[in-house]
């Protein structure tokens, strides 16, 4: 048995993983789902522990892992999403976060541009340094001369090895973003480490776009996209900004990579959505699609084609949650899937 660590989360996250996985058992591959239920906001309010080492080691000890949302709006501190996410991508050394974004129906285009429309594009965001490692800190907080800092780091390993990731996945071109012209040490260093993958990948067509142009260009024509490799904060707007294009939130697939290892964590790209939980009313396409990411990596590529096709047919045939027009509910929109698979 292939043992796959499940964390449904808060919020909508055990709501879309429920879909997820019964449409990953659709397929018999003799998966072992390992529910790591108690992860969620009523633990961490009531223990203050929001991943404990033995879970860490659970997730760490499976084939790969599935994971909801977590988030909740009871939590004040960021410390609870941190303590999750931002743990395991950091403690599995999970480095690439890979976000495709692909057009499902033309229906779900915001685009009104025909020829605009077809996004066939990975966002390829790195996911351990940047902004987002927590170094830094703040000075006299509360006040008129409170001064903050948060460091955007980046390391020559941590960036090499994310660019090389970028030319290994690439079909046509791999589009390196930053913002050297105002960035410039960070700019510097990933301006080398893409020039020095550009040149063993030579067959490879580059491009380097400031951040500011790449978001402009991904709403005016995303088409001209490949892969796009970039910084951890950059890549989470970026991504965002193509899963609008692609389809809207709900359906925006995601994983967390350690290539070497062959582990990921997937994940759909929305969060808890506390608005709508509990209502069953939530987009299970985003988890299923990320399930679809999983099966693909561990082999099963013929079964995670037959998934995309037949959430695009639900999707173009209208058997949907209301956020794309349809009338089904989250459990009925996981049916409709698994009845064109
Ligand atoms: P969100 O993605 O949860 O929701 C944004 C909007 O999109 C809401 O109006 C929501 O109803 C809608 N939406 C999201 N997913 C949907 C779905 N599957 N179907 C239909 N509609 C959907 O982002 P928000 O509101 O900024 O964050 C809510 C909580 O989630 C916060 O605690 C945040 O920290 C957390 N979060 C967690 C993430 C994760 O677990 N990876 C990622 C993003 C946010
Ligand atoms: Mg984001």
């Amino acid at each position: 048995m292939t043992r796959i660590a499940v964390i449904p989360g808060d919020g909508i996250g055990p709501e879309v993983v429920e879909q997820a996985v019964l449409t990953l058992d659709e397929f018999r591959l003799g998966l072992d789902f390992d529910f790591l239920d108690h992860v969620n906001a009523d633990t961490y309010l009531r223990t203050d522990v929001a991943l404990s080492d033995e879970d860490v080691a659970r997730v760490a000890s499976s084939r790969s892992a599935l994971l909801g949302a977590i988030g909740d709006p009871r939590v004040g501190s960021p410390a609870y999403g941190r303590g999750v996410l931002l743990r395991l991508r950091f403690d599995l050394d999970l480095y690439v976060n890979y976000r495709p974004a692909k057009l499902l129906s033309d229906r779900l285009s915001p685009l009104r541009r025909d020829r605009a429309r077809a996004v066939d594009c990975v966002v390829i965001r790195e996911n351990t340094e940047g902004l987002y490692t927590g170094l830094g800190g703040s000075l006299r907080p509360g006040g008129g001369h409170e001064i903050a800092l948060d460091i955007d780091l980046s390391t020559h390993r941590g960036t090499a090895r994310v660019v090389d990731h970028a030319f290994s996945v690439a079909r046509r071109e791999v589009c390196m973003v930053d913002k050297a012209n105002a960035v410039e040490h960070g700019g510097g260093l990933w301006q080398r480490c893409w020039r020095t993958a550009a040149a063993r990948h030579p067959d490879m067509a580059t491009r380097h776009m400031y951040v500011d142009a790449a978001a402009m260009r991904m709403v005016t024509d995303p088409t001209t996209f490949d892969v796009i490799v970039t910084n951890n904060s950059y890549g989470d707007i970026l991504s965002d900004v193509a899963s609008a294009v692609a389809g809207g939130i709900g359906t925006a697939a995601s994983a967390n990579l350690n290539p070497e290892r062959g582990f990921g964590l997937y994940e759909p790209v929305h969060g808890s959505a506390p608005d709508i939980a509990g209502k069953q009313v939530a987009n299970p396409i985003g988890a299923i699609l990320s399930a679809g990411l999983l099966l693909a990596d561990l082999g099963h590529t013929a079964e995670a084609a037959a998934l995309r096709h037949a959430v695009a047919r639900a999707v173009t045939e209208g058997e949907t949650t209301p956020d794309l027009g349809g009338p089904l509910d989250t459990r009925k929109a996981g049916q409709a899937v698994r009845a064109r698979l």
